[in-house]
């Protein structure tokens, strides 16, 4: 079974929805950079072991990162899911764990990288918005896309009612796409593309068919 340890910074809602999902992997343990995050709550309260590395103990963004990959090192995951994890990452720590560590942006990607994404669709007038689960790479909200999900903008939206419709789809897709990771379905295609491998089930029917391209 895969392990994998998830990274948060705050409230920690899709920790709470990969949790929730009871998918067959093993949870080493949630780490938060904030230790006062409520997302460790929630994972304590869970059953799930808890770290805190608290970036502001280290005068620099190496050694934290030399500190958090110690923490990861130990707990060999074969994934780090970054759930609202609001440190950036540099390019060495992300190399290291290069198609292993996966994040959630709250924008269809490669639309509205960085912060304030659900300002940003409102100013923009736009009709459509949503979330990615991608591949982590160096460059920050870019990485290969696994899923995303698409909401409509409505007139009378504000930032927090559209970042709702948002996060509840962020529930839905980010426990889906570990799913996938942890059933080896996932490839990196020689384009930076991520193929979704079909799985079937012991009887021979495909699993996830709705998701699967029609058979060729
Ligand atoms: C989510 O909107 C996620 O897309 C973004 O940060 C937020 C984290 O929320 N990266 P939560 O901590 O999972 O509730």
């Amino acid at each position: 079974m895969k392990k994998i340890v998830i990274l948060i910074s705050g409230r920690g809602s899709n920790m709470q929805a990969i949790l929730e999902a009871r998918l067959p992997l093993t949870i080493a343990a949630v780490i938060s950079n904030e230790p006062q995050a409520a997302g460790l709550a929630v994972a304590h309260k869970h059953g799930v072991a808890t770290r805190a590395v608290d970036h502001r103990a280290y005068a620099e963004r190496a050694t934290f990162e030399t500190a958090l990959a110690q923490t990861l090192d130990t707990l060999t995951p074969d994934l780090i899911v970054l759930a609202g994890f609001m440190r950036i990452l540099s390019a060495t720590f992300v190399d290291r764990y290069a198609g292993r560590i996966i994040n959630i942006h709250p924008s269809l990607l490669p639309a509205l990288p960085g912060l304030h994404t659900h300002r940003a669709a409102l100013a923009a007038g736009l009709k459509v918005h949503g979330c990615t689960v991608h591949f982590v790479t160096p460059q920050v909200d870019f990485g290969p896309v696994i899923i995303q999900a698409a909401v409509p903008v409505l007139p009378d939206d504000t930032e927090d009612t559209l970042a709702a419709r948002v996060l509840a789809q962020e529930h839905r897709i980010y426990p889906q796409a570990v799913r996938w990771f942890c059933e080896d379905r996932l490839a990196i295609t020689p384009h930076g593309t991520v193929q979704i491998k079909r799985a079937r089930a012991a009887d021979g029917s495909l699993l996830s068919p709705a998701l699967d391209p029609p058979e060729s």
